[in-house]
């Protein structure tokens, strides 16, 4: 089954081209690593699957429902916005900067959401949320604020949080880029964990040794364009094209 489908898509800030046709899918189960220079729109195409920004041509597709289409694309939205808000709502959003609330402990930051959007029983959100807060190792940090937390604790703590809405999809946004070096690990492990279970993931990294490992593919954008959507094999052992190869050699 197809997650996520992006056909032709453009996004402009302003006079700024900035996603320039980009076409792809994620399947479900399916884990794919997006990487690329700075400011190539790796940020921008996760926000764009996402809702935070609208698109200004092409067609996106959840789960099979038509949830935007700009331009002359000869397609409607086949969603109702009760389905578009849903489809939304199951896709888990992670950032670079974690964007807890920074007056909330761990597990109030983990309920807020499945209480005020869900409309989910308190007591039930606890419970989910404990859960989760397990799975990420940290249950026993539960009733601490985000300001006595480590980067990789907050990190997990903001994954916990995403998965507490149960979400079909996953979406990393440079997990583990304001992480000191030592507390990497901690969050890729994590989310190594959620790839064992299939967790269907898009990935935005520059942590190529890990994207390696866990990928089913990876895409290489470059300039607001998609230069490679390849397996893990294919693109570190063959890059087919020269920005590729001097993008792997800086960063290798
Ligand atoms: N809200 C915005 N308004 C105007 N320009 C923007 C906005 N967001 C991003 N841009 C521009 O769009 C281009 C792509 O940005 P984007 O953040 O998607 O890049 P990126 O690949 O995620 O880079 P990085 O690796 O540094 O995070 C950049 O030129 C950026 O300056
Ligand atoms: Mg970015």
């Amino acid at each position: 089954m197809t997650m996520i489908r992006m056909s032709n898509i453009h996004k402009y800030f302003g006079s700024l081209h900035v996603l320039k046709g980009v076409s792809l899918e994620v399947n479900k189960g399916e884990i794919v690593s997006v990487i690329g220079p700075s400011g190539s729109g790796k940020s921008t195409l996760l926000r764009c699957m996402n809702q935070l920004e609208k698109i200004d041509g092409g067609i996106l597709e959840i789960e099979g429902l038509v949830v935007e289409a700009a331009g002359n694309v000869g397609v409607k939205v086949s969603a109702s916005q009760q389905q578009v808000r849903d489809t939304y709502r199951k896709m888990g959003m992670v950032f670079q900067s974690f964007n807890l609330f920074p007056h909330m402990t761990a597990l109030e930051n983990v309920i807020e959401a499945p209480i005020t959007v869900n409309k989910m029983a308190k007591t039930d959100a606890v419970k989910i949320a404990e859960r989760q807060l397990a799975k990420v190792g940290l249950l026993d940090k539960k009733d601490t604020y985000p300001s006595k937390l480590s980067g990789g604790q907050k990190q997990r703590v903001a994954i916990a949080r995403a998965l507490a809405m149960d979400p079909d999809i996953m979406l990393f946004d440079e997990p583990t880029s304001a992480l000191d070096p030592e507390l990497v690990g901690e969050v890729l492990g994590v989310i190594k964990k959620l790839a064992e279970e299939h967790m269907t993931m898009l990935i935005v990294t520059h942590e190529m040794g890990f994207a390696r490992e866990i990928s089913d593919r990876i895409i290489f954008m470059d300039n607001g364009e998609i230069l490679e959507d390849a397996s893990p094999k294919e693109f570190f052992e063959k890059p087919r094209h020269p920005r590729i190869k001097t993008f792997l050699e800086k960063m290798l």
